[in-house]
């Protein structure tokens, strides 16, 4: 296939600061020919994580450093539209790494097809490492037992809805924190959450005391910062903090100074500990099934927030840090053919 093809590309570290619209150039480049054993993609979806942040900051490294002038990375799902690869045909949908481009050359290695009874975006959402860091952070950390008060924050977004329904399939009562009303219905409501604090309108600490007054003996963090500080006053004895994200940190971009509660998990002999999910890739398809069939089952619902335009990634990614996604956050980038 012959013609040009758009690309975002990294043209700023917003270290200490929130992501600005001069983060990221828009380029032009040619559609790439896939060689021996590759096939084209054409990007079809993108998604976004809170950690993409954390990427273009290069502060993790668990990952492979961000260069300025790189196409931004992040993960998609693409349509094969030329083929030189015996195990994929021309239509065959591929999720993994695609970056922010409309078209990538690939040899299918760390590339996935989607579950086959679900729509192809949820190995973006519930399928995908979102679910699976629910899955894992929560079982496998949290260790959760019928009966345990189980807390949630950024409980209403992608990660942290599922993490709290898992909680409920395994009979804790469940205790989700999110910003807004609606989003705290939609908690309690539709997902079977037990209680919600929307940390927006309510203070977090005397909340946690009222609802949870023999304490959180699993908390599951995606937040940080002062809601972090305001569970670990109310844990219970032999309390598990995981620690899967802190989203309140980068607005500001400079990692966040220790709780002062922390000495809590002295008194209430807790542990405290935090993933990478890349780190369970081996148990990946297992742990999907596992989801796939309680979504399957109708016990486990997930929302996806579908954004549209390719030009729109830049600003589709600070959704997710002014809390406007509703569910997992893609964009609709083209049409499956
Ligand atoms: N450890 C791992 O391997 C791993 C893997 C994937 C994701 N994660 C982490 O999991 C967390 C959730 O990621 P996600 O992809 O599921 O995103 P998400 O929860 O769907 O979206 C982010 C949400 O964070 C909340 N938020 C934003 N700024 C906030 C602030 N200053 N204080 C409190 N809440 C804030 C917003 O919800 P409200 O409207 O409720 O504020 C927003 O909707 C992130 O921290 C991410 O880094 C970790």
């Amino acid at each position: 296939m012959s013609g040009m093809m758009k690309r975002w590309l990294l043209n700023g570290r917003p270290i200490g600061r929130p992501i600005q619209d001069d983060d990221f150039k828009l380029d032009e480049a040619p559609i790439p020919s896939p060689g021996p054993g590759q096939v084209l993609l054409k990007t079809l979806w993108l998604g976004f994580d809170p950690a993409q942040k954390g990427w273009m900051e290069n502060v993790a490294d668990y990952v492979a450093p961000m260069e300025i002038g790189e196409v931004m990375r992040g993960s998609g799902i693409g349509q094969v539209v030329e083929s030189n690869h015996p195990k994929y045909k021309v239509g065959d949908l591929l999720c993994g790494l695609t970056g922010w481009q409309e078209y990538l050359v690939t040899d299918g290695v760390g590339y996935e097809r989607p579950v086959a009874d679900l729509k192809p975006t949820a190995m973006l959402s519930v399928v995908g490492t979102t679910g699976i860091t629910a899955y894992g952070g929560l079982f496998k950390l949290g260790e959760p037992v019928a009966g345990d008060v189980v807390v949630v924050s950024g409980a209403a977004g992608a990660t942290g809805s599922v993490a709290g329904q898992l909680a409920k399939i395994a009979g804790c009562t469940v205790i989700g924190i999110a910003g807004g009303k609606d989003k705290c219905d939609w908690l309690t409501q539709e997902l079977g959450f037990d209680h919600a604090i929307d940390y927006k309108s309510e203070p977090v600490r005397p909340r946690l005391k009222e609802l949870a007054p023999r304490g959180v003996n699993v908390f599951f963090d995606n937040v940080g910062g002062s809601i972090l500080n305001d569970t670990l006053a109310q844990i219970a004895t032999g309390a598990r903090i995981v620690i899967c994200g802190g989203i309140s940190r980068y607005q500001v971009g400079r990692m966040p100074a220790g709780p002062e509660n922390y000495f809590n998990l002295v008194f209430r002999r807790a542990t405290m500990r935090g993933f990478i999910v890349l780190d369970w890739m081996s148990e990946f398809p297992d742990i999907r099934r596992r989801l796939a069939g309680f979504v399957n089952a109708g016990k486990l619902q997930f929302r996806e927030d579908e954004q549209h335009g390719f030009e729109n990634a830049p600003r589709t990614l600070l959704r997710l840090f002014d809390g406007s996604n509703k569910g997992k956050q893609i964009l609709k980038v083209a049409d499956p053919a």
